[in-house]
């Protein structure tokens, strides 16, 4: 069995790893845009080069004839990469262009979730002039200042700006919009939703989407949730699959919106008769009016995939032949029932500067009930590892309860050595029962405007 992977970072070091464990003993090729020495340790061979080079993807996949490839990052799959490799006769765990249009286009997700009645979007309206005079009347009237823009396509996570936060007045949010028509063709501006989120991805092909177990992210650089937004600075998952703040009916509510999705997009997209193949990953909101969709992604989350792949207790790569054969079930994605708590390891200054690239970093061993993901870093010839200027390693503490899995991230994150830091809160009992708060105080607004509405 050969797989193609074509992923850097973290989140494809978890997913090699998790390929790796599998029974099947799989080769595994991997295509990476520098040296991922975690992923280069578990391939047979790594060949370095941009992820957006299709030609030379389709070229190591014609020389190799892998079994099937799996793609991690959004850009190639937003791109069309597994529409191209099935055209060389290699399946894709991926949806294709058009499906993928689910993260890549914010205006064509919100349209769809409008088609097909799935009542899981806020006020919202997708706009394509800049002569459009309802902009501002929208920003201001309707949605009374607090609001949201979304730059209509790809942007490496930069391309949302959320009033209060990115933008300071209605102006600024105007200019911005703007901005977005003028480099992309169309901009969604929308309400902007309170509550605490949560991320729910499922392994999907076509109809059949089996959850896996419910995420926290936290986006902020600092302690407390505060700083300039990062690419998630840890995560955590709880042995019930659920999280602290959830009810079992907010769980059922966004397993049933994923199942809708992919339902609207296979019918949406009948050219590809067999739906979206990969990983849905629905980014969700408990507001008072329930849940509803911040946004979808076409691929696992980072670091979400952290926290997920070393639940998983079944064959990975049985997962993925049945994503693509179409006979995917329940009973063959068993993760286990424990809690996990993910912490990234950043340079000093990350992410307002990459003064510590180069700088030596070392880790312990790796403790049982514990994974290490490595992510911008790099290896020299003596085998001594050095910051990159992005997020380094993730480091994910398993236990029985939150509070275990979170003390045994956060000692071995106290025993890495060099210029880094990581945030301590995450997964805290202190910063989980702030999400309890928020949510139950949520949940009363919404009885206290029922009770008044009736
Ligand atoms: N955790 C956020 C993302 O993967 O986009």
């Amino acid at each position: 069995m050969k797989i193609l992977l074509i992923s850097s970072s973290a989140r494809g070091h978890s997913i090699a790893d998790a390929l790796a464990r599998s029974p099947q003993n799989p080769d595994i090729i991997s295509i990476c845009p520098s040296v991922n020495p975690g992923i280069k340790k578990l391939s047979i061979e790594q060949h370095v080069m941009s992820i957006m080079d299709f030609e030379g993807i389709l070229k190591i996949a014609s020389d190799t004839k892998p079994d099937f490839a799996i793609i991690g990052p959004e850009d190639p799959i937003g791109g069309g990469l597994a529409d191209e490799l099935e055209k060389i006769g290699i399946r894709s765990v991926a949806p294709k262009k058009s499906l993928a249009r689910i993260e890549a286009s914010k205006g064509f997700a919100r349209n769809l979730f409008e088609k097909y009645s799935i009542d899981a979007s806020p006020k919202f309206k997708v706009f394509g002039s800049t002569d459009d005079s309802s902009l501002s009347t929208f920003i201001e009237q309707d949605l009374d200042g607090n609001f949201v823009v979304k730059y209509d396509a790809l942007k490496g996570g930069k391309g949302v700006k959320v009033s209060g936060e990115h933008l300071n007045s209605v102006d600024e949010g105007i200019a911005y919009a703007k901005e977005c028509i003028e480099e992309c063709g169309s901009v969604v501006v929308e309400d902007k939703l309170v509550g605490p989120e949560f991320s729910l991805m499922s392994f999907t092909s076509g109809l059949q989407v089996i959850d896996t177990p419910a995420v926290q992210d936290h986006k902020r650089a600092y302690e407390g949730d505060t700083g300039p937004n990062t690419g998630g600075m840890g995560t955590y998952s709880d042995a019930d699959h659920s999280l602290p703040f959830l009810e079992a009916s907010d769980i059922a509510r966004a397993s049933e919106i994923n199942k809708l999705t992919a339902k609207a997009l296979m019918d949406e997209c009948p050219e590809h008769a067999e739906g979206y193949i990969g990983f849905l990953y629905g980014g969700f909101i408990v507001t008072k009016d329930g849940v509803k969709v911040i946004e979808y992604n076409c691929r696992l989350g980072d670091p979400e995939a952290l926290n997920i792949m070393p639940l998983l207790e079944s064959d990975f790569v049985a997962i993925c032949l049945s994503m693509l054969d179409g006979n995917l079930s329940e009973d063959m994605v068993k993760c286990a029932k424990k809690a996990t708590v993910c912490k990234y390891i950043t340079p000093e200054s990350y992410p307002v500067s990459k003064d510590q690239k180069g700088e030596l970093v070392t880790f312990p061993k790796i403790p049982d009930e514990a994974a290490l993901y490595f992510g911008d870093i790099s290896e020299a010839e003596n085998g001594s590892l050095h910051l990159g200027g992005s997020r380094t390693a993730g480091i994910v503490g398993l236990g029985s309860t939150l509070e275990e899995a979170e003390q045994t991230a956060q000692s071995f994150c106290e025993q890495v050595t060099g210029p880094i830091r990581f945030r301590s809160d995450i997964g805290s009992d202190a910063l989980i029962q702030q999400r309890v708060l928020q949510a139950k105080s949520i949940r009363s607004d919404n009885q206290h405007n029922t009770a008044t509405v009736t």
